[in-house]
């Protein structure tokens, strides 16, 4: 065959293939066989070596105008399916159901701290108090000297603290926080929850971790009393438990912003004579509580001649593990949807 027919043979075959390509996967099917480096293209211009001069006269332009009729028509063709299925795409979109039914559906859920810091808070919106939520990044002010714990108090070793990098900033060690800086915001009466995350510089373990979470609450009036904090504190785990018969007990105990200081069990919700959930001594410790100490009223511009105070301050982190059955702490701050799917 001479060149001008091998030429005009290519020429169709390319055409017919390229007419039949209806994919871009097929499309390079034909880039592959025709225009690659080891295709039919190459091929055939390699073949202008082996011509005479006179050949190579009359060739030469034809082959260089067959290369590029080749390459224009193959671009062409896959701009032209690029564009199609772009339309394609688009028109599929167009009708794409977002409420259709889809199985592998990922439902979002509430964090169990979520539940119970609402059911909280009901309760004592319920009783007439407002929920307060102050900052996590505080000033030592707050933490500790307006909590009549001086700087060189020894109840500050009990607080493994963060410090920041400002001044007289640290990473709050417990919600009494909220006491100083609402007390300055209101005026008596005030009645106040306040859930919210703490931080202690600890080791993590199932039961420990850095960061966990209190509610604090505090009543002043006048003629606060111990029983008012009793009635507060059994009304709130009972409500917590859904138990009517869930009771508590107190403990002396000493914490520099109450006085008298109270550390606060209750009755294992789970069991009557021992469980593993409470060591087989009824008794589950709960948190601190007593009557606010007259330097804290003072410090936050309120007259102890006048009013008195009550708050407790219970680890939430806690009361989540005991109503929801958590074993290990480290799972409510793992961000595991496995595990919240579970609430
Ligand atoms: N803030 C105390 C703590 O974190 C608990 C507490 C609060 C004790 C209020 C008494 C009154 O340990």
């Amino acid at each position: 065959m001479n060149l001008e027919n091998l030429i005009a043979s290519l020429k169709l075959a390319f055409s017919q293939q390229l007419e039949k390509a209806d994919t871009l996967e097929k499309l390079e099917a034909v880039r592959v066989e025709f225009l690659s480096r080891k295709g039919k293209l190459p091929e055939i211009l390699g073949s202008i070596k082996t011509l005479s001069p006179e050949d190579k006269r009359e060739f030469g332009p034809k082959l260089n105008a067959l290369k590029q009729e080749l390459e224009k028509a193959f671009i062409d063709k896959k701009d032209n399916l690029e564009r199609q299925t772009l339309e394609t795409v688009k028109k599929q979109l167009q009708y794409f159901d977002v409420t259709a039914y889809n199985a592998d559906q990922l439902f979002g859920s509430l964090h169990p701290y979520t539940y119970l810091i609402r059911h909280i808070e009901n309760i004592f919106i319920s009783m007439g108090f407002a929920v307060a939520d102050t900052p996590e990044v505080e000033t030592e002010f707050c933490n500790f000297e307006a909590l009549n714990i001086p700087d060189d108090h020894p109840a500050r070793d009990m607080h493994d603290t963060f410090w920041l990098t400002l001044p007289g900033m640290l990473m709050r060690t417990h919600t009494s926080t909220a006491q100083n800086r609402i007390m300055k915001q209101q005026k008596p009466p005030i009645a106040v929850v306040s859930p919210g995350r703490v931080y202690r510089y600890e080791a993590v373990d199932a039961s420990h971790d850095f960061a966990f979470m209190q509610v604090e609450s505090f009543f002043i009036d006048k003629n606060v009393n111990m029983g008012n904090l009793l009635a507060l504190i059994k009304t709130l785990l009972q409500a917590i438990f859904e138990k009517t018969d869930l009771n508590i007990r107190v403990r002396p105990s000493y914490f520099p912003f109450v006085e008298p200081g109270v550390e606060v069990d209750m009755t294992c919700p789970f069991c009557t004579t021992g469980c593993g959930v409470c060591s087989q001594s009824r008794w589950i410790e709960i948190g601190g509580a007593g009557l606010i100490h007259p330097n804290v009223l003072r410090l936050g511009g309120i007259d102890p001649e006048q009013y008195s105070g009550c708050a407790f301050g219970f680890g939430l982190t806690r009361l989540a593990m005991l109503k929801y059955g958590i074993n290990d702490i480290r799972l409510l701050r793992s961000l595991k949807v496995d595990f919240l799917k579970q609430f």
